[in-house]
């Protein structure tokens, strides 16, 4: 076995760190992140940082970088309050990737990486049509984080849009037939394989 230590943090090259720290937890739920500009323009990113807070009231958690100049997720989630969470397929994962790139403010990722927003009524956040899991969101709390920087947004989910073969009988999302994917640190993507579901434990 390799034993770094915390010491041996401070030594590392910055990207091997990133690397070591990103994936060193193993596989994580990725999605499209969808929000809407100022100008009303459609905007995606990626991110990997979604966890669940609770089921009633029905939340979830994002945690955001620290914002640089050309980060526009944070502000306009800021500003607008709605955004969605849009999971990610192997069909199109290298155009998702691509979504996390620094583009412009006045570049719309939808475009730029060729895929499709799509609107519901009521709802200023665009999704992402090649989704088949899709998650309407508004903000509840803002925490900022003193130990780095970085920002969790807690959403409320206010809808969610899923072909009704993925729900079974009992409300469980089955995401192999959901055919989401998982990423380990910021570029290496997994599909899933189910290896079964087992029954709520009893002593
Ligand atoms: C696999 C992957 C996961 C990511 N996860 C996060 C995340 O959880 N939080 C975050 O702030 N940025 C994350 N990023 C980086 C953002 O996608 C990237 O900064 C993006 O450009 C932000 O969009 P914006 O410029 O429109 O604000 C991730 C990138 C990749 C490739």
């Amino acid at each position: 076995m390799k034993t770094v230590t915390a010491q041996d943090f401070a030594q590392m090259e910055r990207r091997y760190r990133a690397n070591l720290i990103n994936s060193v937890t193993g596989l994580k739920q990725v999605h499209l992140l969808g929000t809407v500009n100022e100008g009303g323009q459609a905007n995606l990113a990626v991110v990997n940082s979604v966890f669940h807070v609770g089921a009633n009231p029905a939340l979830l958690g994002v945690v955001f970088r620290p914002p640089r100049a050309e980060n526009t997720t944070l502000a306009n989630i800021r500003r607008d309050k709605e955004y969605t969470l849009n999971n990610i397929l192997p069909g199109f994962y290298k155009q998702a990737h691509q979504a996390s790139a620094a583009y412009e403010p006045n570049v719309s990722e939808f475009k730029a990486c060729g895929l499709t927003p799509i609107y519901y009524e009521g709802i200023s956040a665009p999704f992402v049509a090649e989704s088949t899991i899709q998650i309407a969101l508004c903000v509840s709390q803002e925490l900022p984080l003193e130990v780095n920087g970085t920002t969790i947004i807690i959403g409320k989910i206010t809808g969610i849009s899923i072909n009704k073969d993925i729900i079974a009988e009992d409300g469980y999302v089955d995401q192999h037939a959901a055919g989401s994917i998982t990423v380990a640190g910021l570029d290496s993507y997994f599909t899933n394989e189910p290896l079964g579901r087992l029954p709520y434990t009893k002593e």
